[in-house]
């Protein structure tokens, strides 16, 4: 086993160690290390900077906290974030495909299209509230001129929840048309062809984001959402809160969650 970590350098380090959560284009993420309920992100091209930090900033980018869990405290080339439940769709798709190969012998046709339609029965089986959610915290990005990336490893899906990671600069991206698109079409090329059972579980998971869009007056396509975009900033993109200090790497795993609630209250307070 290993052993407790004493401070924030060896929280990061052992994290590092443990199997990713997922990476992108730009990132791995890790698990952060005796803390569960948050996520450490490194930037690929981190390696050489990860050394020169000696402390972590708290920062505020402007996200309210719950919705796209943003970066708490930062080092160079590196993140603190909440940790969004689940596994992007992109990730449960493949092991899922890999799992119907492997363990249940499935060719690999049949491996995926049995992966893409488990993927719909956990979307349609999803409640309600959770489509509602998952659009607001889009349209919020909107009013911040942040867009959503729309990859299938950019949602995060669990039995309960449905949430995003990973937001991006265009928030012309932010209507209906990209989140059927994303939720339907993350890899059906490879997944094969849809099945009667897809095809009706994609009726249901549509009827529930309809009636979420109806409630959320989420925009339907790129026309809608640009007339909603505000002409400034609600806020800097990203700013240091002064308010709570910096936190040298030698504190102890107690003052890293201490400040993490700190950071998290701070953004909550600003909504
Ligand atoms: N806050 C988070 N909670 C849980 N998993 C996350 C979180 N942020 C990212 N991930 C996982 O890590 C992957 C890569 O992170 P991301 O920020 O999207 O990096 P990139 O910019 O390289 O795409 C995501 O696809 C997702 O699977
Ligand atoms: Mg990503």
């Amino acid at each position: 086993m290993t052993e407790q970590p004493s401070n924030v350098l060896e929280i990061i380090q052992q994290s590092m160690e443990l199997p990713e959560i997922g990476h992108g284009q730009e990132a791995t993420v890790y698990p952060l290390a005796g803390l569960p309920d948050y996520v450490l992100r490194v930037r690929d091209d981190a390696d050489h900077r990860l050394h020169t930090t000696t402390q972590l900033t708290p920062v505020n980018y402007g996200f309210d906290h719950h919705a796209i869990a943003p970066p708490l405290v930062q080092g160079e080339g590196f993140s603190i974030h909440p940790r969004q439940p689940g596994k992007s769709l992109t990730l449960y798709w493949q092991d899922l495909a890999r799992s119907n190969q492997t363990n249940e012998g499935m060719e690999k046709p049949e491996a995926d299209t049995k992966a893409y339609e488990k993927i719909m029965q956990l979307l349609a089986n999803l409640p309600q509230e959770q489509y509602q959610v998952f659009l607001e915290d889009m349209n919020f990005l909107t009013t911040l001129r942040r867009g959503i990336e729309p990859l299938g490893d950019n949602i995060m899906l669990s039995d309960a929840t449905m949430r995003w990671v990973d937001p991006g600069h265009n928030p012309l991206n932010n209507h209906l048309g990209n989140v059927e698109k994303m939720l339907f079409q993350f890899d059906l090329n490879s997944a094969g062809h849809k099945t009667t059972e897809i095809k009706a579980l994609q009726e249901q998971i549509s009827t529930k984001l309809q009636e979420a869009a109806r409630l959320t007056h989420t925009p339907m396509n790129e026309a809608e959402v640009a007339k909603m975009i505000p002409k400034h900033h609600k806020f800097e993109i990203k700013h240091a809160i002064s308010e709570i200090s910096l936190l040298p790497l030698s504190a102890t795993p107690v003052a890293l969650r201490e400040t993490l609630n700190r950071v998290e209250n701070h953004i909550r307070r600003e909504f």
